[in-house]
C-alpha cells in the first residue's frame, strides 16, 4: 500500500456476539402466555421464519456486544485496537441519549484519540455506516476502521404486541474495513423517505427529565414489508449497475434478517437461488442493524464466504430508509 490517498477498502476481518441467554418460539410463547398474550410456534414459524432469538441479560448494554463483536473482529483482522483510526457504530439502542455508543466501545477497547460517532438509520444502519466509513478511507481521512452494528432491541419491544414482540433480538456484528490497493467494496447506494417515519417507529423521547411519548416499537408489519421487497429490488440492481455485475455473478446474497418470506422475495426477484442466501433469520430474529454484519460473520467462520467471494449486503428499515453495499471479500 503506498502512502497516496487509497482508491479501494478491503473488509479483512469480521467478528459478531449474541448474548448467552436464547429463547426458542416455544420459550416466548411459555413467556407472553404468563401475560394473556397467545401465540404460537406455527405461526412465528410459517409468517416470518424465525424459530429463535437472542436477549441480554439486565446490565448489558449494546457497547457491551459491540466491544465484544470488534474484538473479535480485530482478532480475525490481526490488528490491534491502536491500530483502528475510526469506529462507527449503527445502533438504534443506543446505551445512552449521549455520547455515541462508539465512544464508550472505543474505551472499553482501551483506545483513545480516533474518531467515533454513531449512525441511526436503524436497520439499515450498518449498511449506511459502512458507506460512510468507506468513503472516509477513500478520501484519506482515516486507514482502518470498526464499522458495527449493534442492538439492544429487546429493550424496546412491548411485550403485550404479539405482532411485533416475537420478530426481534439482540445481538452485535463487526467488520474492521482498511484502505487497500485492490477493491474491496465496489459500490455503494443509500436512500431514505421519510414520508414513512410512521410505519416503524419508535415514538418517546426524553424531555425535562421524563420520557414522553411511547418508547416501544411500533410497526405497520403490512406496509414496511411492501416497501422492503420493492427497495430492497431496487437498490441491489442499483448497486450491480454501478460495478457492471449482474446478479448472477454474486456468490452471495445478505439481505437484513427480518423476514424470510422477504429474503425469499428477493432472491427471487433477483433470480438468485436461496443456496446463494446467507439466513440466520431463523436462529437470530431480526436484530436491525447488527443483523447484516451477524450474517456476514456467520458465513465467513462457517467457509461459506471465502476470500475473493462476490457478497451483496442489503439493509432496510425505519426511515424509511435502504440502501446496498456490492463488495468482493
Ligand atoms: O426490520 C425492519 C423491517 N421489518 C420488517 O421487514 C417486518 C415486515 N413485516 C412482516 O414481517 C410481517 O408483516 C409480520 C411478520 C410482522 C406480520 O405478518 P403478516 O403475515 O403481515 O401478518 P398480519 O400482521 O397480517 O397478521 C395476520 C394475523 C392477524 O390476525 P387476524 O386479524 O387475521 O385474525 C394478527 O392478529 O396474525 C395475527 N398475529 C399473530 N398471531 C399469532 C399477529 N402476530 C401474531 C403472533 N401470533 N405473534
Amino acid at each position: 500500500m503506498n502512502s497516496a490517498t487509497p482508491r479501494h477498502t478491503r473488509i479483512v476481518g469480521t467478528g459478531s456476539c449474541l448474548p448467552p441467554r436464547r429463547l426458542s418460539n416455544a420459550d416466548l410463547v411459555v413467556q407472553l402466555a404468563s401475560r394473556g398474550i397467545e401465540t404460537s410456534d406455527e405461526w412465528i414459524v410459517e409468517r416470518t421464519g424465525i424459530r429463535a432469538r437472542h436477549f441480554v441479560d439486565d446490565g448489558v448494554n449494546a457497547s457491551d456486544l459491540a466491544a465484544r463483536a470488534a474484538r473479535y473482529a480485530l482478532e480475525s483482522a490481526g490488528c490491534r485496537a491502536d491500530d483502528i483510526d475510526l469506529i462507527i457504530v449503527a445502533t438504534s439502542t443506543p446505551d445512552m441519549v449521549f455520547p455515541a455508543t462508539a465512544s464508550i466501545v472505543q474505551n472499553k477497547l482501551g483506545v483513545c484519540g480516533c474518531p467515533a460517532f454513531d449512525v441511526q438509520a436503524v436497520c439499515s444502519g450498518f449498511v449506511y455506516a459502512l458507506t460512510v466509513a468507506d468513503a472516509m478511507i477513500r478520501a484519506g481521512s482515516a486507514r482502518r476502521a470498526l464499522v458495527i452494528g449493534a442492538e439492544v432491541f429487546s429493550r424496546i419491544l412491548d411485550f403485550n404486541d404479539r405482532g411485533t414482540c416475537v420478530l426481534f433480538g439482540d445481538g452485535a456484528g463487526a467488520v474492521v474495513l482498511a484502505a487497500s490497493d485492490t477493491p474491496g467494496i465496489l459500490a455503494t447506494d443509500l436512500h431514505a423517505d421519510g414520508r414513512h417515519v410512521g410505519i416503524l417507529c419508535v415514538p418517546g423521547t426524553v424531555s425535562g427529565g421524563q420520557v414522553l411519548g411511547d418508547p416501544v416499537l411500533k410497526m405497520d408489519g403490512q406496509a414496511v414489508f411492501k416497501l422492503a421487497v420493492g427497495v430492497l429490488e431496487s437498490t441491489a440492481r442499483t448497486v450491480l449497475d454501478k460495478a457492471g455485475r449482474s446478479a448472477e455473478q454474486l456468490d452471495w446474497l445478505i439481505p437484513h434478517q427480518a423476514n424470510i418470506r422477504i429474503l425469499q422475495a428477493t432472491a427471487r426477484k433477483l433470480k438468485l437461488p436461496m443456496e446463494k442466501v446467507i439466513v440466520t433469520v431463523d436462529q437470530h430474529g431480526n436484530t436491525s442493524a447488527a443483523s447484516i454484519p451477524l450474517a456476514l460473520d456467520v458465513a465467513v467462520r462457517d467457509g461459506r464466504i471465502r476470500a475473493g467471494d462476490s457478497v451483496m449486503l442489503e439493509g432496510v428499515g425505519g426511515g424509511f430508509t435502504w440502501g446496498a453495499v456490492l463488495l468482493d471479500f
